[in-house]
């Protein structure tokens, strides 16, 4: 895992789009792509980049279930507006949250995530440590499946909608092996709410209990953080 703490925000940004312009010059084409409040500025660099992304295709972490696709804060909504208005993809997939049998809809997307390799996954941590909407508790074995969400994370999520009760209770999201099969791991934790997940992570505990600390496991994962933490 490599570290880099870059306390200025724009820059940190700036280095995201970087490594992502790098991937995409060394023949990159499958990206993971996250939500969340932290990629807002990313997405925002990217659609102001010269990056093209019209030979690529994109698949989401997650997605709510319990809200219509086009409610403003269903992801795909999220990253219509976000992102692909502005920079299509060849090809987006998100997970359904409308569909009619949900478990059915979480096996055809793992499905369909086998049948391609992600060489980059942008993934965001929770304040409880989460990756996608994978809980504490998750069995790093997971693939893709259907999540009862966690009180924390309907709290943490709130601020995007207009009260609590409007926060979605389930959602689809890719498991955590599911995201641990993509080539190469972004992540970004900005700010101090997600102190408790890097710190673990930087611990070097690998725990259920620490859904982010799966990651690891994982050969080629970098970590973009604004936090002034203490690297050992
Ligand atoms: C959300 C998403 C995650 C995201 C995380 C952090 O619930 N499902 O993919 O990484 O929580 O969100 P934020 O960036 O708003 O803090």
């Amino acid at each position: 895992m490599k570290l880099e703490i870059i306390q200025n925000q724009e820059q940190l940004y700036k280095r995201a789009v970087d490594i992502i312009s790098n991937h995409l010059k060394n023949g990159a084409d499958t990206f993971g792509l996250a939500t969340g409040g932290t990629m807002l500025p990313l997405y925002e660099n990217l659609r102001n980049s010269t990056l093209d992304f019209s030979h690529c295709q994109s698949v989401n972490l997650d997605e709510y279930v319990g809200i219509p696709k086009d409610h403003p804060e269903s992801y795909h909504s999220y990253m219509k507006r976000q992102l692909f208005d502005a920079k299509p993809f060849k090809a987006a997939n998100i997970p359904n949250g409308e569909a009619q049998d949900i478990q059915k809809e979480a096996n055809a997307y793992e499905e369909l995530l086998k049948s391609l390799t992600v060489d980059l996954q942008i993934v965001g941590v929770g304040e409880n440590g989460h990756i996608g909407f994978n809980e504490p508790g998750t069995p790093f074995g997971s693939e893709s499946h259907v999540v009862e969400l966690a009180e924390s994370t309907r709290e943490a999520n709130a601020r995007f909608f207009n009260s609590i009760e409007e926060v979605p209770k389930k959602a689809i999201t890719m498991g955590i092996s599911t995201i641990l099969r993509a080539k190469s791991i972004l992540l970004i934790a900005i700010g101090e709410k997600k102190r408790f997940a890097l710190e673990a992570l930087l611990n070097g505990e690998i725990t259920e209990e620490i859904p982010v600390t799966s990651l690891l496991q994982h050969q080629n994962v970098i970590v973009l953080t604004d936090l002034n933490i203490d690297d050992r």
